[in-house]
């Protein structure tokens, strides 16, 4: 048994990032470790990082900037880790050079932890642990969640899609799929300790199968579990999208009404370019039959401006678009080039940062609009509202979702964290809605009788 040491872990990036930081919880406490409150009371210090953006690794810079300072300035003996997509995407050029770092591991390696930092400690060991599974999906680690009325669970790791920007194919390796018993058992154990909400992850999430079994079959199962209110995804790919999930969403009123789709550009040139493998017009047809089957689904989005070659004709493309589609919300994002990707390899990133930046303020003001109109169409009605906290900015009131994803504020006493609250919308600004508590929720009701 190593020595017990402090541990500390700050995650940056997606929620599946979130999550492998509480499977890393879990190994390390395995192990004999225990968890520290914050950095200054830790032996060792972990980042979680992502890789996702050049501005991601920024954020790792700079973050690293100052845990050297606490290094030095301790009475004791402090270790870094870079865990993650930043760590299995510049490998040994992340240790040659920034001293600082005792060792690294990517994102399918969390169980050589405790080695690494026994070994780290013992001789001083630069340790690495960057190979990428093709099984390795963590099953039987129970991950130590932070509690709260979510609890993320990832169903499949790994992509295979190759999008020619995205570096998640090298830092998170190929796609696997995890057992549907172990899911399912890990959902029950979640309802029975109190979470309310499950979030079930993958990086192309819609790809989850195991022989018959596909992603729309696991939501149905997950959606039986007793005690779970609410069941939510994240993110599929438009390209295979089966409309088998879209009827279990519609039947089941404990499956929210909120879907994730990444749109990414809206020519079909671009399209093309990145690999995305539908048109336009496929994706809205899309669009058109997610918005049949389910009344009121709300449907949000990425984009990317400044791909390379996007001309502003195909930039308007993708304005025009964001503007017939209606999306509820988007998350727009410039284009950065990223290491041994094939756009990187093959393509000029040409668009000049001005270019890029006048493009996401379009952008970004168009969707803003967008938003605010859909929600003020919410003005009036009454929605049911997951009580998640009581937001810091605004006293004596509680902040939670509606199953279409639109956070709500509303005033009152008597609320409970996880309940299911009935509220009346009297205004909404800027993404937020705002209303009074009209009474608790009988939330399995509404869509069935939508439904019908
Ligand atoms: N540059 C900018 N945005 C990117 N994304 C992925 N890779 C890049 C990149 N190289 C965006 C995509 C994706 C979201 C998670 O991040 O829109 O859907
Ligand atoms: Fe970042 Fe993508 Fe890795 Fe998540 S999977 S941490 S978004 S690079």
């Amino acid at each position: 048994m190593p020595d017990a040491l402090r541990i500390y872990i700050e995650t940056y990036g997606c929620q599946m990032n979130e999550y492998d930081s509480e499977l890393v919880k879990s190994l390390l406490s395995g192990a004999g470790h225990s968890l520290a409150a914050n950095e200054h009371d830790a032996e060792i210090i972990l980042l979680n990082t992502c890789a996702i953006r050049e501005n991601a690794h920024s954020k790792i810079y700079a973050r690293l900037q100052q845990l050297k300072a606490l290094k030095a300035k301790k009475s004791y003996r402090v270790s870094v880790g870079i865990l993650g997509c930043m760590a299995q995407n510049l490998r040994d050029d992340l240790l040659d050079t920034h001293h600082e770092i005792d060792f690294i591991a990517g994102p399918d390696s969390y169980r050589e932890l405790p080695d690494l930092i026994g070994r780290s400690r013992k001789t001083g060991e630069k340790g690495r642990a960057l190979a990428l599974s093709r099984t390795e999906t963590y099953s039987g680690v129970d991950p130590i969640r932070s509690g709260g009325v979510n609890a993320w669970i990832a169903v499949m790791r790994g992509c295979d899609n190759m999008c020619s920007f995205c570096v998640v194919p090298y830092t998170r390796g190929r796609e696997r799929s995890r057992d549907p018993k172990g899911v399912l058992a890990e959902v029950e154990s979640l309802a029975e300790a109190g979470y309310k909400q499950v979030t079930l992850l993958g990086q192309n999430v819609n790809s989850y199968r195991i022989g018959p079994f596909g992603f729309a079959e696991l939501v149905e199962a997950v959606a039986g579990v007793p005690g779970i209110e609410r069941v939510r995804f994240t993110s599929p790919h438009p390209k295979d999208f089966p409309e088998s999930l879209l009827e279990v969403i519609a039947r089941h009123p404990n499956v929210c009404s909120h879907i994730h789709l990444p749109l990414q550009a809206g020519s079909n040139r671009v399209l093309d370019l990145m690999k995305r493998t539908y048109t336009i017009e496929e994706f809205e047809d899309l669009v058109a039959k997610m918005r049949s089957t389910i009344p009121g689904v709300a449907i949000s989005t990425d984009v990317i401006v400044g791909f390379p070659t996007e001309t502003d004709e195909e930039f308007e493309d993708t304005y025009r678009a964001m503007e017939r589609v209606r999306f509820d919300f988007a998350f727009i994002f410039k284009y950065s080039e990223r290491h041994g990707t094939y756009a990187a390899k093959k393509l000029p990133d040409d668009v000049a940062p001005e270019k890029k930046t006048e493009r996401i303020v379009r952008l970004v003001d168009l969707q803003k609009r967008i938003t605010g109109e859909i929600n003020k169409t919410y003005v009036g009605s009454t929605v049911e509202v997951l009580v998640e906290e009581e937001p810091e900015k605004y006293p004596g009131h509680w902040s939670g979702r509606t199953d279409t994803f639109k956070n709500t504020i509303f005033p009152g006493e008597g609320c409970k964290i996880g309940e299911i609250v009935r509220v009346e919308i009297e205004r909404s600004r800027g993404s937020a809605l705002f209303g009074r508590a009209v009474g608790r929720a009988a939330e399995r009701e509404k869509r069935a009788s939508a439904a019908g």
